[in-house]
């Protein structure tokens, strides 16, 4: 362990706060090794009291990794890397407002995200996490054994998911986008660093199996949607203004909780360029 940072753990599962550092300074590399260490370990880590600027946020991700662009949505002004993440006073609908893993309908879906709380409700609008090596690993025998070898098939256009975007979309389409991604991944994936495998289906994109038909999929998927969903592997992170959350999209599911009806909930969000899952 070391000097520069304290980890306090949110729940067994996951999650992890992280007090002692500021992002907007320079993290020395062996600093920088334990944290990405941690992030690995823990899946979604939290800095409170930051207050980043647009740079110092890219600067700090990209420690991490390559930043990649976040598909269909145009960037903040002079910011094209940094995506809002808005939800009006008038809106109903929370963008990505169901649990899911970020762009698994690319080849290679992102490795990760870094989100910075800008403007908060009162109350309510917390994100929550699952672990999936978790999910992985104490996934009933009968059912690792029915989805071991397969391959799914997902898609940016499901209904559920696509209607968390509309409005966003109708304000600020990147117009160079595809209507919609689609790509093939294994259910269970190897994590490239940490070398943990994974279930690697969600809700928000899963079409069917390839080789089979939707209405074959879906018993099975449906199987796995509901063990994936237990709240053991799960945290919840309650933001606060400054807030920088960063997770690790290869090993988590999240879910942004749709509770601050009438408020205004603003978030800047840098994705990490992630690997082709094996
Ligand atoms: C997302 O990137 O899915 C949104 C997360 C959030 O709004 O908490």
């Amino acid at each position: 362990m070391n000097d520069a940072f304290t980890v306090e753990l949110l729940t067994p599962a996951i999650g992890a706060e992280i007090d002692g550092l500021d992002l907007s300074q320079p993290i020395p590399a062996p600093v920088l090794g334990e944290l990405r260490s941690v992030w690995l370990d823990r899946k979604a880590l939290i800095f409170r009291g930051q207050r980043l600027t647009p740079g110092e946020h890219l600067a700090f991700s990209t420690l991490f990794a390559e930043i990649d662009k976040y598909p269909f949505l145009n960037g903040i002004d002079g910011y094209p890397m940094i995506a809002p993440i808005l939800k009006l006073p008038e809106e109903r609908v929370n963008f990505g407002g169901m649990w899911h893993s970020d762009t698994c309908y690319l080849e290679a879906p992102a490795a990760g995200a870094v989100l910075h709380a800008l403007e908060l409700p009162p109350l309510g609008g917390d994100t929550l996490f699952a672990n999936m090596a978790l999910a992985w690993e104490t996934l009933p025998t009968d059912l690792a054994n029915q989805v071991e070898g397969l391959r799914v098939v997902c898609s940016s256009a499901k209904k559920g998911i696509s209607k968390t975007r509309e409005a966003r979309l109708n304000e600020s389409r990147d117009e160079s986008s595809p209507e919609a991604f689609v790509s093939v991944h294994p259910v269970v994936r190897t994590h490239p660093e940490s070398g943990e495998k994974i279930l690697y289906v969600n809700e928000a994109h899963a079409v069917h199996f390839e080789g089979q038909d939707e209405a074959a999929s879906e018993p099975l998927l449906q199987k796995l949607y509901a063990h994936q969903r237990l709240p053991e592997f799960q945290c919840r992170i309650q933001w606060s203004e400054g807030a920088v959350l960063m997770w690790d999209n290869r090993s988590t599911h999240h879910y942004p909780v749709n509770d601050y009806h009438g408020h205004r909930r603003l978030l800047h969000r840098i994705s990490l360029k992630g690997d082709v899952p094996f």
